[in-house]
């Protein structure tokens, strides 16, 4: 029997040595110490012995046992170690090694310049709303009391989808869907795409984009108007920047004006950029006509408004001295990445 067990602990070291991977040691653990392992079966049959001779060799068998389990755990230890090693050593990061250049991108000037726009207006208490740019011919035209033959209603100035919807032509819409859901006071302002059938050309694009302001409370007067435009003009183009209004017509005001800014450039004497005049021409404005504050469901015997419409790429032109407005639909890298 003892002869016997040290063979088999002989043989269960040698093949502990022998083994190449972790499997290989359990398989051993498996043939000496499982349930029908070597050992395991010798301990079992010491049963049949004299008393004497079981507690010695009961004693050499659990050493064996002892000494296996030890050297199993050492080599499944190893194994694990080794692993470890591998796997760390697969996963080192060469520190040195260069980066992959990241290229940061940048804002459209379209998108600069409209937030810049609209963190003016919203430093004098304005809050920025949207409308749909698939518009009805009702809050397009109708609601903001455009004749019925109004020309800009022709089928060669608007896209129509059908009879009644189209790709709207200003931002204007928006008014008459704000004064819809709020009350007054109201202090908006409305950036997004407008459209119309225009052939493009350095000045003119089919898709542009507008800002709409719009101001409607108890006593709103056109000095109100003229103030927060003027705040405007000098915020955008400089504290020098002077502005003045000239008459024009709008179906949805009255009444209505032009704002005009000093040529920010030549100070009014007269350049390139103003074409000689010293005065530029930046937006559309004037106090909302009756029938369109009642369309929106606004008693007009209180109440009273103004409203703007700014040409964002025309704004952008001139702050950037930009010369083509296609420049800003071409998105060639070199352009838009000026505008960082
Ligand atoms: N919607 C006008 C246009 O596209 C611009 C405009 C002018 C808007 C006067 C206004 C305004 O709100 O009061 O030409």
């Amino acid at each position: 029997m003892q002869e016997k067990l040290d063979g088999i602990l002989k043989e269960a070291k040698e093949q502990l040595n022998d083994a190449v991977v972790l499997s290989d040691v359990e398989e051993i653990r498996v043939r000496f110490l499982g349930k029908k392992g070597e050992i395991t079966s010798i301990l079992k049959s010491m049963g049949k012995l004299e008393p004497e001779e079981r507690k010695k060799l009961g004693m050499t068998a659990n050493t064996a046992r002892a000494e296996i389990e030890t050297l199993i755990e050492e080599k499944k230890k190893f194994f694990k170690d080794k692993a470890k090693d591998l796997k760390l050593m697969n996963e080192t990061i060469d520190v040195t090694e260069p980066g992959k250049e990241m290229k940061l991108g940048s804002k459209h000037p379209i998108t600069v310049t409209i937030e810049e726009i609209s963190d003016i207006f919203k430093s004098m208490g304005f809050s920025i709303t949207e409308g749909p740019e698939v518009e009805s011919v009702f809050y397009n035209f109708d609601a903001l009391n455009a004749e019925p033959n109004h020309p800009a209603r022709d089928m060669t100035d608007t896209f129509y989808i059908t009879d009644d919807i189209l790709l709207r032509t200003q931002t204007s819409p928006v008014q008459i869907r704000t004064l819809e859901k709020q009350k007054p006071p109201v202090m908006v302002m409305a950036p997004g795409r407008c459209f119309r059938c225009d052939t493009p050309d350095a000045t003119h694009s089919p898709m542009f984009h507008q800002i709409e302001g719009l101001v409607v409370d108890e006593g709103i007067t056109m000095g109100d108007l003229r103030g927060v435009l003027d705040k405007f003009a000098k915020e955008m183009f400089g504290s020098e920047v002077k502005t003045k209004f000239r008459p024009h017509h709008f179906p949805f005001t009255e009444p209505s004006a032009e704002m005009d800014i000093s040529c920010f450039k030549c100070g009014g004497k007269g350049c390139r950029v103003c074409k000689g005049s010293g005065w530029i021409e930046v937006l559309g404005c004037g106090m909302i006509h009756p029938n369109v504050l009642k369309v929106g469901g606004i008693d007009t015997e209180k109440y009273t408004g103004f409203a703007f419409g700014v040409g964002v790429e025309r704004i952008a032109m001139l702050k950037y001295n930009i010369d083509d407005i296609r420049l800003m639909y071409e998105n060639d890298m070199r352009f838009i990445e000026q505008f960082k």
